[in-house]
Protein backbone atom coordinates (compact mmCIF):
# COMPACT_ATOMS: atom_id res chain seq x y z
CA UNK A 1 0.00 0.00 0.00
CA UNK A 2 1.22 3.52 -1.26
CA UNK A 3 1.34 5.42 1.92
CA UNK A 4 0.97 9.39 2.62
CA UNK A 5 5.11 9.19 3.17
CA UNK A 6 6.12 7.72 0.19
CA UNK A 7 3.73 10.39 -1.61
CA UNK A 8 5.03 13.45 -0.20
CA UNK A 9 8.35 12.13 -0.54
CA UNK A 10 7.91 11.47 -4.66
CA UNK A 11 6.14 14.72 -4.38
CA UNK A 12 9.40 16.42 -2.72
CA UNK A 13 11.82 14.58 -5.61
CA UNK A 14 9.70 16.12 -8.38
CA UNK A 15 9.60 19.68 -6.65
CA UNK A 16 13.55 19.32 -6.19
CA UNK A 17 14.28 17.40 -9.35
CA UNK A 18 12.96 20.51 -11.61
CA UNK A 19 13.25 23.80 -8.99
CA UNK A 20 16.98 22.47 -8.88
CA UNK A 21 18.14 20.47 -11.68
CA UNK A 22 21.44 19.70 -10.08
CA UNK A 23 22.57 17.30 -13.02
CA UNK A 24 22.38 20.47 -15.77
CA UNK A 25 23.38 23.36 -13.14
CA UNK A 26 23.47 25.13 -10.02
CA UNK A 27 20.23 26.01 -8.50
CA UNK A 28 19.00 29.02 -7.93
CA UNK A 29 21.13 31.64 -5.82
CA UNK A 30 20.24 35.25 -6.92
CA UNK A 31 23.68 36.86 -7.05
CA UNK A 32 24.62 40.38 -4.30
CA UNK A 33 24.15 44.05 -5.68
CA UNK A 34 27.78 44.16 -4.88
CA UNK A 35 29.14 41.76 -6.96
CA UNK A 36 27.02 42.70 -9.89
CA UNK A 37 28.16 45.99 -9.56
CA UNK A 38 32.06 44.61 -9.86
CA UNK A 39 31.44 42.78 -12.46
CA UNK A 40 30.08 45.78 -14.33
CA UNK A 41 32.68 48.23 -13.25
CA UNK A 42 35.59 45.61 -14.84
CA UNK A 43 33.36 44.89 -17.91
CA UNK A 44 33.85 48.51 -18.39
CA UNK A 45 37.26 48.89 -18.07
CA UNK A 46 37.59 46.72 -20.71
CA UNK A 47 35.35 48.23 -23.11
CA UNK A 48 38.52 49.58 -24.67
CA UNK A 49 39.97 46.51 -25.53
CA UNK A 50 36.79 43.99 -26.49
CA UNK A 51 33.67 45.49 -28.33
CA UNK A 52 30.89 43.59 -26.42
CA UNK A 53 28.23 43.22 -29.25
CA UNK A 54 26.43 40.49 -27.66
CA UNK A 55 26.19 39.00 -23.98
CA UNK A 56 24.40 36.45 -22.52
CA UNK A 57 24.30 35.00 -18.84
CA UNK A 58 24.15 31.28 -18.29
CA UNK A 59 21.26 30.46 -16.06
CA UNK A 60 19.97 33.95 -15.64
CA UNK A 61 17.53 33.48 -12.56
CA UNK A 62 15.53 36.21 -12.14
CA UNK A 63 17.08 38.57 -14.27
CA UNK A 64 18.63 40.87 -12.09
CA UNK A 65 22.79 39.95 -13.90
CA UNK A 66 21.31 40.99 -17.45
CA UNK A 67 19.53 43.92 -16.17
CA UNK A 68 21.85 45.08 -14.62
CA UNK A 69 24.11 44.49 -17.83
CA UNK A 70 21.55 46.23 -20.45
CA UNK A 71 21.51 49.26 -18.10
CA UNK A 72 24.61 49.97 -18.49
CA UNK A 73 24.71 49.52 -22.32
CA UNK A 74 25.60 46.11 -22.52
CA UNK A 75 23.04 43.97 -25.10
CA UNK A 76 22.47 41.19 -22.67
CA UNK A 77 20.32 37.77 -23.39
CA UNK A 78 19.55 35.29 -20.85
CA UNK A 79 18.85 32.05 -20.17
CA UNK A 80 17.24 30.53 -17.96
CA UNK A 81 15.57 26.39 -17.15
CA UNK A 82 13.44 27.37 -14.50
CA UNK A 83 9.86 28.24 -15.60
CA UNK A 84 8.88 30.17 -12.52
CA UNK A 85 11.98 31.96 -12.66
CA UNK A 86 12.15 32.24 -16.54
CA UNK A 87 8.34 34.69 -16.26
CA UNK A 88 9.53 36.20 -12.97
CA UNK A 89 12.50 37.94 -15.35
CA UNK A 90 9.97 38.44 -18.55
CA UNK A 91 7.44 40.72 -16.07
CA UNK A 92 11.28 42.17 -14.55
CA UNK A 93 12.72 43.28 -17.86
CA UNK A 94 9.33 44.93 -19.10
CA UNK A 95 8.77 46.64 -15.72
CA UNK A 96 12.59 47.65 -16.31
CA UNK A 97 11.84 48.89 -20.11
CA UNK A 98 14.02 46.39 -21.31
CA UNK A 99 11.58 44.43 -22.98
CA UNK A 100 13.03 45.21 -26.64
CA UNK A 101 16.04 45.05 -26.16
CA UNK A 102 16.72 41.61 -25.00
CA UNK A 103 15.47 38.12 -24.55
CA UNK A 104 15.19 35.70 -22.14
CA UNK A 105 15.74 31.66 -23.36
CA UNK A 106 13.26 29.23 -21.33
CA UNK A 107 15.48 26.33 -22.08
CA UNK A 108 18.67 24.40 -20.98
CA UNK A 109 22.25 26.27 -22.26
CA UNK A 110 23.67 23.26 -23.24
CA UNK A 111 21.50 23.24 -26.03
CA UNK A 112 21.82 26.80 -27.36
CA UNK A 113 24.83 27.50 -29.50
CA UNK A 114 26.76 30.48 -28.21
CA UNK A 115 28.55 31.69 -31.00
CA UNK A 116 26.82 34.28 -31.64
CA UNK A 117 28.04 35.88 -27.86
CA UNK A 118 31.08 37.68 -27.48
CA UNK A 119 30.59 37.56 -23.71
CA UNK A 120 29.38 35.26 -21.51
CA UNK A 121 28.23 35.65 -18.04
CA UNK A 122 27.38 32.48 -15.75
CA UNK A 123 27.08 31.49 -11.72
CA UNK A 124 27.05 27.80 -12.30
CA UNK A 125 28.10 24.80 -10.23
CA UNK A 126 31.74 22.62 -10.65
CA UNK A 127 29.94 19.95 -11.62
CA UNK A 128 28.91 20.67 -14.70
CA UNK A 129 32.18 23.07 -15.30
CA UNK A 130 34.26 20.77 -17.40
CA UNK A 131 31.05 19.95 -20.12
CA UNK A 132 30.72 23.65 -20.37
CA UNK A 133 34.25 24.10 -20.63
CA UNK A 134 34.31 21.54 -23.80
CA UNK A 135 31.17 23.89 -25.29
CA UNK A 136 32.81 27.01 -25.01
CA UNK A 137 36.02 26.09 -26.39
CA UNK A 138 34.09 24.33 -29.65
CA UNK A 139 31.54 27.13 -29.90
CA UNK A 140 33.00 30.54 -29.21
CA UNK A 141 34.67 33.01 -31.24
CA UNK A 142 38.30 34.06 -30.36
CA UNK A 143 38.48 37.23 -28.27
CA UNK A 144 35.28 35.94 -26.47
CA UNK A 145 35.36 37.20 -23.00
CA UNK A 146 33.79 34.67 -20.09
CA UNK A 147 32.65 35.42 -16.43
CA UNK A 148 32.37 33.09 -13.60
CA UNK A 149 31.06 33.70 -10.79
CA UNK A 150 32.78 31.94 -7.53
CA UNK A 151 33.79 28.85 -9.60
CA UNK A 152 36.69 28.28 -11.99
CA UNK A 153 36.20 26.84 -15.49
CA UNK A 154 38.80 24.20 -16.74
CA UNK A 155 40.97 24.81 -19.28
CA UNK A 156 40.57 27.99 -20.18
CA UNK A 157 42.66 31.32 -20.20
CA UNK A 158 42.02 33.17 -16.85
CA UNK A 159 42.93 37.06 -17.36
CA UNK A 160 41.63 38.80 -14.69
CA UNK A 161 40.13 37.91 -11.00
CA UNK A 162 38.49 40.28 -8.90
CA UNK A 163 35.56 39.48 -5.81
CA UNK A 164 35.30 36.03 -7.00
CA UNK A 165 34.60 36.65 -10.73
CA UNK A 166 37.06 34.84 -13.11
CA UNK A 167 37.30 36.84 -16.01
CA UNK A 168 38.38 34.10 -19.17
CA UNK A 169 39.67 35.24 -23.30
CA UNK A 170 39.03 32.84 -25.96
C1 LIG B 1 23.40 30.37 -9.04
S1 LIG B 1 21.97 30.81 -9.99
C2 LIG B 1 22.53 32.29 -10.77
C3 LIG B 1 21.39 33.22 -11.16
C4 LIG B 1 21.84 34.55 -11.80
N1 LIG B 1 22.72 34.35 -12.93
C5 LIG B 1 22.51 35.44 -10.78
O1 LIG B 1 23.75 35.50 -10.79
O2 LIG B 1 21.80 36.05 -9.95
C6 LIG B 1 22.03 29.59 -11.30
C7 LIG B 1 20.83 29.61 -12.24
O3 LIG B 1 21.08 28.74 -13.35
C8 LIG B 1 19.88 28.05 -13.71
N2 LIG B 1 20.30 26.86 -14.43
C9 LIG B 1 20.96 25.79 -13.93
N3 LIG B 1 21.25 24.92 -14.90
C10 LIG B 1 20.76 25.45 -16.07
C11 LIG B 1 20.77 25.02 -17.43
N4 LIG B 1 21.37 23.88 -17.79
N5 LIG B 1 20.19 25.81 -18.36
C12 LIG B 1 19.61 27.01 -18.00
N6 LIG B 1 19.56 27.46 -16.73
C13 LIG B 1 20.14 26.69 -15.76
C14 LIG B 1 19.21 27.81 -12.36
O4 LIG B 1 17.83 27.57 -12.51
C15 LIG B 1 19.53 29.12 -11.63
O5 LIG B 1 18.54 30.10 -11.83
Amino acid sequence: MISWFTILLAALGYFLFFMFPLNKGAPFIPNNKRKIHSLVETLQGMKGKHKFEKAIDLGSGDGRVLIALNKEGFHCDGVELNKILHKQSIKKIEKAGLGDVCTIFNEDFFKINLNKYDLIVLWQSPQIMSKLSQKLKIELKKGTVVCSYYFKIPDLNEIHNKDNWHIYAI
